[in-house]
């Protein structure tokens, strides 16, 4: 089916001047960008976002990375857009991310991994809520 996937280009990407060839990977993928926007989170904002992970010890390091630089978030479009972007973006840690993803090439380490993505529907559908009205998506 098609779907939608909240993709985040994190702060360790922007700083490189990342965010073109990881959007190249993605369109190469067959993922349509259907929204896009650069912002710079507050940690509160980082917080919120991540707020599932807020007992896990890196969580406080986690939201100081995330609102340390500007990130683009964006909305992919595409047949099994979720998985399709997962297979794309690699592996969590970059040193277990197959050649050519996304973390392969360009993360550098599990904090500064250069990419996130939704990992099932419903959070998919929760993350885009939280970035995007429904007039942004222009599919
Ligand atoms: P992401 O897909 O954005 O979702 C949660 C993030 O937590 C994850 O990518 C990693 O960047 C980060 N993370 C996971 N494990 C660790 C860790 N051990 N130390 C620091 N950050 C981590």
């Amino acid at each position: 089916a098609i779907e939608r996937t909240l993709s985040i280009i994190k702060p360790d990407a922007t700083n490189r001047n990342l965010t073109g060839k990881i959007n190249a990977k993605f369109e190469e993928a067959g993922l349509r960008i259907v929204a896009q926007k650069r912002i710079h989170l507050t940690k509160a904002q980082a917080g919120k976002f991540y707020e599932v992970h807020a007992e896990r010890p890196f969580y406080d390091e986690l939201c100081e990375f995330m609102a340390s630089a500007p990130v683009v978030v964006q909305v992919l479009e595409g047949e099994s857009a979720i998985a399709k972007n997962r297979e794309v973006m690699g592996a969590t840690n970059p040193a277990d991310a197959a050649a050519g993803t996304v973390r392969a090439e360009f993360a550098q380490s599990v904090g500064e991994n250069s990419v996130h993505g939704s990992d099932a529907p419903e959070t998919a559908a929760q993350e885009i809520a939280y970035f995007f009205a429904g007039l942004e998506l222009v599919g």
